[in-house]
């Protein structure tokens, strides 16, 4: 049963897309298991490019079942509205599937969303305001709504008529903003349950069902490693988990049903919001790859803050992900570069540090200990096999995967999906394995039993008792 999850080992943005592209052949379903209309996935096919925010870039293929998890955060309205934007350029979005478990952004999680980074002005986390973070508290407050809740327009009104006033009252009184109106939300909410209705259902059984037929699932990570709830530089980060542990929570699997976990990470890094950022740089080359890497938000439109690849919270990312391989996107951007630099440890208050610090003010202080590298000048757009790169660009790619500590499988020269050099085997987790029962007869437990009191067969595709 594969199932392989795509984790962004950085800030986001590495490149998750298009590592979803190049496994799309092989894969039946795409599911996306945290995160919401924050995020989002430029795939470009051909000579068109798609800008996704909630629907799972799956839905480009037809032979996929795009599935939006339980971990997710839906605004319904942005669900509908790019479900049409789709149906107009000619893709069609019938077999999307929701979470009925998956919560609802409601439009006072929006205006919170605002509302509180008003209120931070100065010290604000940078959200993307669209109330992510609101409506992640409720769930944990237990006071959210969820997709299923839309079909229950009586239900639908009681819950709304026990949160509301307070919502309002936060709005209005806190924040000096506007009051939602209950018969409003109520008529607006019944509206969004009808017309997702047909794609509103129970996802962890159609993972399951899926993984239990062989086929392959792919679970893919919005944001990325840095910016999870609780790895990451709180509190400049998401409120969820994008690391591959949120593809369990979130996606409807247990740990050990998965089979690979790809880590995406770009040639050098980038970071959108507040927050430390030890390797930022502020001068002609942070230019180079903002321009060169056309490195703007997808969702917001921001800039995007650029430096060096930092290594120090990569050894991390792989540690808390169990990554197989790693995906290295933008290797073509740092061409032209006179020398190219990558961060191997901190000074921190004196000291040489290695390990990832979880304090946000240490991190704030963190001076990088660079090595540097040659740079090179060719072009990389149109290499294909890692022995046609420049010496320099090899070296610096091997030092890459020194210090992640596993295979870079996959290097990317290009936002095509042929821009691409195919490095080394994707290794995946060994089959598990029973252990050997003792030589010893007296001490030997019988074959466990299979469906129907029948010793299981091994190998037999079927799930077997443990
Ligand atoms: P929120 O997820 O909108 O609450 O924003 C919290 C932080 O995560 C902010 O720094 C955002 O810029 C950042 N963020 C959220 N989504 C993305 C993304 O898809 N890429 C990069 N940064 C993101």
């Amino acid at each position: 049963m594969p199932a392989t999850i795509i984790v962004g080992l950085q800030w986001g943005d590495e490149g998750k897309g298009k590592a979803t592209d190049l496994l799309a052949e092989s894969v039946a379903m795409v599911v996306r298991y945290q995160g919401g209309d924050n995020a989002g996935h430029t795939i470009v096919l051909g000579d068109a490019v798609f800008k996704l925010h909630l629907v799972p870039s799956g839905v480009l293929y037809p032979h996929i079942t795009p599935v939006i998890g339980n971990g997710v955060v839906v605004n319904p309205q942005t669900l509908l509205d790019e479900m049409a934007m789709l149906q107009s350029r000619g893709v069609a979005t019938g077999n999307v599937r929701v979470s009925e478990a998956a919560h609802v952004i409601m439009p006072y999680h929006v205006a919170l969303d605002g509302a509180m980074e008003a209120r931070l002005a100065g010290d604000e986390i940078g959200t993307t305001h669209r109330g992510i973070g609101p409506a992640y508290a409720d769930r944990a407050w237990r006071v959210g709504l969820r997709m299923a809740d839309l079909l229950e327009p009586r239900a639908l009104r009681a819950r709304l008529e026990r949160v509301l006033p307070e919502k309002n009252a936060v709005l209005a009184q806190t924040h000096g903003g506007e009051p939602f109106d209950l018969d409003e939300l109520v008529a607006r909410t019944t509206d969004w349950g009808e017309r997702l209705r047909p794609h509103i259902a129970d996802t962890t059984a159609l993972v399951q069902r899926a993984l239990s037929k062989g086929l392959h699932v792919l679970f893919e990570g919005a944001q990325g490693t840095l910016l999870d709830l609780d790895h990451g530089t709180y509190p400049y980060v998401t409120s969820s988990n994008p690391v591959a542990g949120g593809a369990c929570t979130g996606g409807g699997i247990g740990p050990l049903q998965v089979d690979e976990v790809i880590g995406v990470m770009k040639a050098y890094a980038t970071r959108v919001g507040s927050g430390p950022f030890p390797t930022e740089l502020a001068d002609e080359t942070g230019r180079h790859l903002l321009e060169k890497g056309r490195e703007f938000g997808t969702t917001t439109g921001r800039r995007r803050r650029c430096g060096w690849f930092d290594a120090v919270p990569l050894r991390r990312a792989v540690a808390v992900n169990s990554v197989t391989s790693i995906m290295l996107n933008k290797l073509d951007i740092l061409s032209g570069l006179p020398q190219v630099r990558l961060c191997v440890a901190y000074r921190i208050d004196g000291h040489v540090v290695e390990e990832f610090p979880s304090s946000g003010d240490l991190l704030a202080r963190a001076e990088p200990v660079y090595e540097t590298f040659d740079g090179w000048d060719a072009d990389l757009g149109g290499v294909r096999r890692s022995d046609q790169l420049p010496p320099a660009a090899r070296r610096y790619v091997d030092a890459l995967e020194q210090l992640a500590g596993v295979p870079i499988s996959i290097v990317s020269v290009g936002a095509d999906r042929t821009a691409t050099i195919l490095r080394r085997e994707r290794p995946r987790r060994p089959p598990l394995s029973v252990p050997a029962l003792a030589a010893d007869p007296s001490t030997a437990s019988p074959a466990p039993a299979g469906p129907g009191g029948t010793p299981a067969a091994a190998g037999d595709g079927e799930p077997s008792a443990p």
